[in-house]
This record gives C-alpha cells, sequence and structure tokens, in this order.
C-alpha cells in the first residue's frame, strides 16, 4: 500500500489529494481516495474569454495550502511536528523566492502539519502554463525537502491517460490511449503505466481550444465546450432527422498518419458565422455541426489507430472526453472493433488531483524519485519525454 499526496496547478484549477493505492495483481490497483477538492478557477478567468496565466498563478499561491489543509482535515491522516533546520529554512526561502510571502506561510504551516504516514508527494511538473505549473512545484519541492518525503514529477498527460482506470479497474497492455483536452490533441501508445508514445497529435490547435474558439466567435461564454455540447444535444433533441447545411472540412483526413489540425476548420466555421446572422436557431445548429465534424475527426484517426496498433483497451483522457456525444460514438467504436474503452468518470475527465496521484503512484513503485532541487516545471513537457 502507497499512500500519495498530489498537488496540481498546471491551468485554472488548484487541486490537492490524498490517495491510497494498493496493488491487486500486476494489472490492477485499488485507488482509494482520502481526501480531495478541485477548486476551478473559472468564474474568473471568464471575463478574460480565457486562461489568463499570472491571474492562475496568484489564485493557486492564495489558495493551495488552505485546500492542502482542508484535504488533510478530510483525510483523517495523522499529523505530526518537525524540527525545521536553518538549511532547510533557507533552501524552502529560496525555492519560493517567486512567491514573496508564500515561505512565511508555508513554513508556518507545515511544521506543524508534517503528514506522518504519506509515503511521498507528487507534483504535476508539465505540461501547462509555467507560472501556474511553477506554484505547485515550488509548494511540493518545499513540502518534500521539510517532511522529508520522496518527491515524483508527474506529467499531467500521464494523468489523463490512466484517470479511467479509477477505482481499480484492469490495465490490458498494450493500449491506446485518446486523450482531448484544452491544450492537447494526442493519441498514445501505451507500453505500460509510466511508458507512452506519441504517435499522433495536433499540429496546431487542440480540440477543446477549437471548442473554446469557435464557442467565442458565436457569443457563447468560456469554457466554450460545454456551451456548445449542451446546444447540440438540444439540437439533436430537437431535430432528430436534421441534414447538416454547412460542409465543415475534415483537415489531415488523408494525410495517411493520425495527426490532427483544427486550424483549418476553425477558419472555415468564422467564414460561415461571420456571413450568418446570429440567430439561437443558427447558434444550436451550428453549434450541432461543428460538434458532429470534431467527434468524427477524432473518431476517424482513432479508428486508424486502432486498426494500425490492434490494442487490448482504450484509455480517454481530457477535458474533452465530459462530451456525451463523443463518448456515445467511442462507445459505438469500441463495440465495432471489439476493444475495450475506457473513459474517466465526470469528476476525473477534466483537471483533478487524483490522477496526478494515480500517475504518481505508477512512478512510485519504480522509485523515480526526483531531489527537491532539480525539480522543475516543464511547461511543453512531451508524454514520451522521461524526466526524473
Ligand atoms: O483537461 P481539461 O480540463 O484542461 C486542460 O488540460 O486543457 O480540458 C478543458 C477543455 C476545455 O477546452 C473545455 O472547453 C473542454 O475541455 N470541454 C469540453 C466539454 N467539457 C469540457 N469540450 C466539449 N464538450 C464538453 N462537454
Ligand atoms: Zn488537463
Amino acid at each position: 500500500m502507497i499512500k500519495i499526496l498530489a498537488i496540481e496547478t498546471s491551468c485554472d484549477e488548484t487541486a490537492v489529494c490524498v490517495l491510497d493505492a494498493n496493488r491487486l495483481t500486476d494489472n490492477q490497483v485499488d485507488f482509494n481516495v482520502l481526501g480531495n477538492i478541485t477548486l476551478s478557477q473559472i468564474e474568473q478567468h471568464r471575463e478574460f474569454g480565457g486562461v489568463y496565466p499570472n491571474l492562475a498563478r496568484r489564485e493557486h499561491v492564495k489558495n493551495l495550502l488552505p485546500i492542502m489543509n482542508q484535504v488533510f482535515t478530510d483525510s483523517k491522516i495523522e499529523l505530526g511536528s518537525i524540527q525545521l533546520s536553518v538549511e532547510n529554512e533557507a533552501k524552502v526561502r529560496d525555492y519560493l523566492a517567486r512567491e514573496p510571502g508564500l515561505a512565511d506561510q508555508l513554513i508556518e504551516w507545515a511544521v506543524n502539519h508534517n503528514p506522518v504516514n504519506i509515503d511521498c508527494i507528487t507534483v504535476t511538473a508539465g505540461p501547462g502554463l509555467a507560472p501556474a505549473l511553477w506554484v505547485g512545484v515550488n509548494v511540493a519541492r518545499s513540502l518534500a525537502l521539510l517532511w522529508n518525503k520522496p518527491l515524483i514529477a508527474t506529467n499531467h498527460m500521464a494523468g489523463h491517460i490512466v484517470s479511467g482506470l479509477y477505482p481499480d479497474k484492469e490495465m490490458k497492455l498494450p493500449a491506446l490511449s485518446l486523450l482531448v483536452s484544452g491544450g492537447h490533441t494526442e493519441i498514445v501508445s501505451v507500453q505500460s503505466a509510466t511508458n507512452f508514445k506519441k504517435i499522433g497529435k495536433t499540429l496546431d490547435d487542440a480540440a477543446g481550444e477549437a471548442f473554446d474558439k469557435i464557442a467565442r466567435i458565436l457569443g457563447l461564454p468560456y469554457p466554450g465546450g460545454p456551451e456548445i455540447s449542451k446546444l447540440a444535444i438540444q439540437h439533436r433533441d430537437q431535430f432528430p432527422e436534421y441534414q447538416h447545411i454547412c460542409d465543415l472540412p475534415f483537415p489531415m483526413r488523408h494525410s495517411g498518419d493520425l495527426n490532427f489540425s483544427f486550424s483549418g476548420l476553425k477558419t472555415a466555421c468564422k467564414k460561415i458565422i461571420d456571413a450568418s446572422d446570429l440567430t439561437p436557431e443558427f447558434i444550436a445548429g451550428f453549434s450541432r455541426e461543428f460538434e458532429e465534424t470534431v467527434v468524427n475527426i477524432l473518431v476517424t484517426k482513432l479508428t486508424s489507430a486502432i486498426n494500425k496498433y490492434c490494442p487490448n483497451q482504450i484509455l480517454c483522457g481530457g477535458g474533452v472526453l465530459a462530451n456525451a456525444y463523443l463518448r456515445s460514438k467511442l462507445e459505438t467504436l469500441s463495440q465495432e472493433k471489439g476493444v475495450e474503452i475506457l473513459f474517466p468518470s465526470p469528476r476525473l475527465s477534466g483537471d483533478n488531483a487524483i490522477m496526478i496521484a494515480m500517475a504518481g503512484y505508477f512512478k512510485a513503485e519504480q522509485k523515480q524519485y526526483v531531489h527537491p532541487d532539480k525539480l522543475t516545471a516543464i511547461s511543453s513537457w512531451s508524454i514520451d519525454t522521461i524526466f526524473l
């Protein structure tokens, strides 16, 4: 059994979790959440129409320690105190030099909140927004040093990949993963829970980003994905016989590889929207056409990947997996191909610390630790680059 504290601050969610992980078999782990909080900053970012990195950073600085304190209370974990050495205090002040005020607050809290039974600390080191990532990374380095706990750098996308295994799903290797979020659209070959190879990626915008941009042009609030999806569902219910009237492009359909491109689709959409009256009927119909086009692109490329790699399982992850239409089409694909597909539950599809704890656990089993002095935020950390 391994007990992990996980911290996630890669974008606009401040998230902390304490997770117990118990290996059942070579391919199966039982994950048990003892305490978990995800604080979304969406309301603060909405007025900017997207995530504003320095605002995200400030909010993480303000909220991370209070959230951790609450997660410790919820988890009912045993807390002890530590002796603060002069060297460690100086190091922590150095780690937190970019966050004035945070060092005092962290040291005062940490000296009598040592989670004695926690085996290790894991933090998202990338990919993500650098100013946001640094807050979690520097807090994790400080706590690992003060409490003398092993530290693990977790890749945010590895978290999304393993999120579908919660709470105790069997992993069937080799697997493929479809990752669709605000920053990424990737197909990954999963050789083990810590060994990944990217086999397809977007050459420009991510699918979630395309949802958000089109929503903005349609006058819908940020984040646009859920808004477009809501309108598309209503439109499908209301007009089951509807035929597409816009002929939206499928960039890279014949590229012969597993890569995506969404910027051409965005430009084509913008042209149509600019030339149309933004009536509620148009917005709903267009939302549906756009959603169905993006889902068709994702499912078609995943189908090619399945044909090529013959996986035993598909692990889906990322915020866009909250999309019900995408899930239903992926379910159909899973039945057609006879390959199991796992989705994260709703609380695990958006950014959260449970998935970071899970991905961190697999590295902890292999003792892939990093010294606090060595850990940095890596904003463009690719899933197939090993970093310790
Ligand atoms: O994984 P995530 O929470 O954050 C990143 O790591 O990017 O993904 C956020 C993205 C946003 O672009 C949001 O619009 C999209 O996921 N999203 C959706 C839906 N819910 C969230 N896109 C389409 N349909 C949804 N229901
Ligand atoms: Zn994410």
